[in-house]
């Protein structure tokens, strides 16, 4: 028996939805209270354009009630974007791409998961169940300048002959298929894609390398949730030792990432009790295994061993190494054993950020060994995909119960998946980050020159 929700109970919830977050709008501080009564307006439109639908009366166009709000995807109410200066242009000298608002835009999403051959059913929340739309309709505006639009067919472009390899968790992964789909959507023929070795791209642990055939270019996925390696530990140390992670080597895959043209690391997800200790994996720096190492160290270690290797291994002239820093989680009443969910969050948090405090010794974590490395380099040898603050506010982005497959129906309310995001979604955004400084780089290297004269 199928038990997904019939559009009726889906039109209840919602309003019941929409109708809670009026109410949390009120509370919020003025300037937020704007934003949030502007959503609300967008929200009743989407509600009356939905009603309507099935009632068949004629509403407005879409693009006539944006003229009317002044919303033009293009920018937020208040401060238009178009005003700002572009990221590419050559005399924008330090926007921080990364502090910004999430603002709506009816252009959006850039494609349709059931257009996209590469997404494991997990990711595909419409298609699941997900009865609102909400959450694919949101573009990351940088507050100082505006990101340049998302073309897959410069991208590919600039991707001919080329490798790009995401190596990390499976939030990596969310973001390799991503990019897969906005690659995609740019070819035609779809079969000209493949991956190389026939493997399926459903529940495939390893690595996957699919081919872009028209642009001689792949996109690799290589499963590494600790980034480090893990492996049998020592002989004659106590049983309950099972795996070791070896803090100061890399995962066993590494020698096939150091050569990519573009090289994505993630991890975060798997340091924790959880999923080391619990399962009777262990620390070990060179021979010893460190019993009473505790994650935070461990994860502080590892990272430290990723950038040496990066600066020891990995020719940064040819290899555009980009870190991305943790996505958070957004449980809420518990976490994924114990009930925690986010079902019913259907809007972004527009000002702060509620995420769990873990989020935040992670990332500075991440920071105090990055900036530590640029002292001693004199200089930064990767790029930071800095998403951590933005991605704290896409509460609404999470699979949450929508991850089980189209025939198998909504999740129970006690097993929400609050971790992985749907796609089209969040992941997308950063890879449009991805993709500004991709083009950056490739812009700072032809304009080297007049640059200088601009800035003088
Ligand atoms: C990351 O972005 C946030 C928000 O803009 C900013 O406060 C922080 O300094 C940035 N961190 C790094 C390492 O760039
Ligand atoms: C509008 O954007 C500019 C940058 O282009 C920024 O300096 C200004 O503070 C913004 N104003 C508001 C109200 O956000
Ligand atoms: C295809 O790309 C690879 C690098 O990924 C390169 O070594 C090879 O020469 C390219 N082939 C052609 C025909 O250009
Ligand atoms: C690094 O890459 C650049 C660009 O491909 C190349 O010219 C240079 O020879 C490489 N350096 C080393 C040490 O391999
Ligand atoms: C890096 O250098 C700056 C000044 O050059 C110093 O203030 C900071 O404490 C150093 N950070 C670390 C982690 O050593
Ligand atoms: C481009 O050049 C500027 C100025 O030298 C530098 O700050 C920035 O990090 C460069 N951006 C990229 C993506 O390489
Ligand atoms: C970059 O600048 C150097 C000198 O600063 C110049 O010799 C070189 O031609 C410039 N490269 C480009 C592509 O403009």
């Amino acid at each position: 028996m199928s038990s997904s929700p019939s559009a009726e109970t889906a039109e209840a919830m919602n309003f019941v939805d929409f109708y809670k977050k009026v109410k949390r709008f009120r509370l919020f501080e003025p300037s937020v209270g704007i934003l949030g009564l502007t959503v609300c307006v967008i929200f009743c439109f989407f509600l009356l354009d939905y009603t309507s639908a099935r009632k068949g009366v004629r509403f407005p166009s879409q693009s006539e009630r944006l003229l009317w709000l002044k919303i033009d995807g293009d920018g937020e109410g208040g401060n238009h974007s178009s005003k700002k200066i572009d990221f590419l242009s050559e005399i924008n000298g330090g926007c921080d791409v990364f502090d910004g608002d999430w603002v709506w835009d009816e252009s959006y999403p850039l494609y349709q998961s059931k257009d996209c051959r590469f997404l494991d059913e997990g990711f595909r929340c419409s298609e699941n169940g997900r009865p609102d739309l909400f959450y694919t309709k949101w573009r990351w505006q940088p507050r100082e300048c505006n990101l340049p639009r998302f073309d897959a067919k410069i991208m590919l472009e600039k991707l001919r002959n080329k490798r790009v390899v995401f190596a990390g968790d499976s939030i990596g992964r969310n973001q390799w298929e991503s990019l897969l789909c906005m690659l995609s959507s740019a070819i035609v023929n779809k079969d000209s894609i493949y991956e190389v070795n026939g493997n399926p791209i459903t529940k495939h642990k390893g690595y996957l390398v699919f081919k872009f055939m028209d642009y001689n270019c792949t996109v690799e996925y290589y499963r590494a949730p600790f980034l480090v390696l893990q492996s049998r530990p020592p002989a004659q140390v106590p049983l309950k030792i099972k795996t070791t992670l070896k803090l100061d080597q890399m995962d066993w895959t590494s020698s096939r990432w150091k050569d990519a043209d573009i090289l994505i690391f993630n991890t975060g997800h798997w340091w924790n009790y959880e999923k080391t200790a619990r399962g009777g994996c262990y620390f070990q720096e060179g021979p010893n295994v460190k019993m009473d190492m505790k994650v935070d160290s461990a994860y502080q270690k590892a990272l430290e061993t990723v950038v040496e290797w990066i600066h020891r291994e990995v020719n940064t002239t040819k290899t555009q190494v980009f870190f991305r820093t943790y996505a958070p989680v957004h449980f809420r009443g518990g976490d994924w054993r114990s009930g925690g969910t986010c079902h019913l969050e259907t809007l972004p948090e527009l000002s702060s950020s509620l995420v769990p405090s873990h989020t935040w010794t992670k990332y500075s974590i991440f920071s105090q060994v990055i900036t530590a490395h640029s002292n001693v380099s004199n200089s930064r040898t990767f790029d930071v995909l800095n998403v951590t603050h933005m991605t704290s506010r896409r509460k609404d982005g999470h699979s949450s119960l929508y991850y089980l497959g189209p025939k198998v129906g909504p999740a129970p309310l006690r097993r929400q998946d609050c971790s992985h995001w749907c796609l089209p979604g969040v992941p997308d955004a950063w890879n449009e980050l991805l993709y500004a400084l991709v083009l950056k780089r490739e812009a700072n290297k032809t304009s080297n020159s007049s640059r200088y004269y601009a800035q003088v």
